[in-house]
């Protein structure tokens, strides 16, 4: 499976023409790319700009609502994310769970309302520092996927992609180690296969985010033989972007 590789940008740059010029010096890095798959994921203000401007990189909503419709001040619908013309949208990342209080309950609500009008959600999930110090990470890995996962039929679990991200890895710097990286993916699919069965699990990509720049992106996609990575403070930078990528393009 070629690897995929999301940029978040979060709320990140302050302007259009900053959004324009990142955006624009990673589709045009990516002419030379064989096969890695890239989404990018701009804060939703500028989402628009970029509708049908790269052939080769596809876009995804940082964020969504799961109600259809209706009196709920600030948020963007699925429905509309689709009709702009996202096919992604993160459910779960771990600023929304800390930052806004989502619960995994929501988290659900979101996975469950994309896979149902059509959009793919990819699900984040990781430990805290505090829960991998106590040795909890395998304990929250699971609980966060079942609930994230609740009430999500076998017909529709190979549209989900899965993306490890501890939190203590997010914009710190620090980085997950390949073998722990490893064992995480091995411990998910497994999850996955008593789930949905091994050619499901099998078919579901789990991602790594935290802290992925072009010279450790190898040890992820590589040696912990992960489907790809989720890439934040890095994707602002389009040479960097696209080393990232072109280092997984395999
Ligand atoms: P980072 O962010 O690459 O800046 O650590 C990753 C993420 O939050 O998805």
């Amino acid at each position: 499976m070629a690897s995929l590789i999301i940029a978040n940008w979060k709320m990140n740059p302050k302007t259009a023409k900053e959004a324009k010029k990142i955006f624009f010096g990673i589709a045009s890095g990516f002419r030379k790319i064989k096969k890695a798959q890239a989404v990018i994921c701009p804060p939703p203000a500028f989402l628009s700009l970029f509708i049908g401007k790269a052939k080769k990189v596809k876009l995804g909503a940082q964020n969504c609502h799961w109600e259809e419709k209706g009196a709920f001040t600030g948020e963007m619908s699925l429905a509309q994310i689709k009709d702009i013309g996202c096919r992604y949208v993160l459910a779960g990342h771990s600023e929304r769970r800390k930052l806004f209080g989502e619960t995994d309950e929501m988290i659900n609500k979101k996975v469950l309302a994309a896979l149902q009008i059509g959009l793919i959600p990819v699900l984040c999930m990781g430990e805290t520092a505090e829960e991998k110090e106590e040795e909890m990470t395998f304990r929250v890995l699971k609980e966060q996927l079942e609930k994230g996962l609740n009430g999500v039929a076998k017909k529709a679990a190979d549209k989900v992609i899965l993306a490890y991200e501890p939190v203590w890895a997010i914009g710190t710097g620090k980085v997950c180690g390949a073998s722990q990286a490893e064992e995480v993916n091995i411990f998910l699919k497994k999850a996955l296969t008593e789930k949905y069965g091994r050619k499901i699990a099998d078919s579901i990509s789990i991602l790594y985010g935290g802290s992925v720049k072009s010279d450790n992106v190898l040890s992820f996609v590589k040696d912990a033989k992960m489907s790809g990575v989720l890439v934040g403070g890095a994707s602002l930078d389009p040479k960097e972007f696209i080393k990232i990528v072109q280092a997984a393009d395999f």
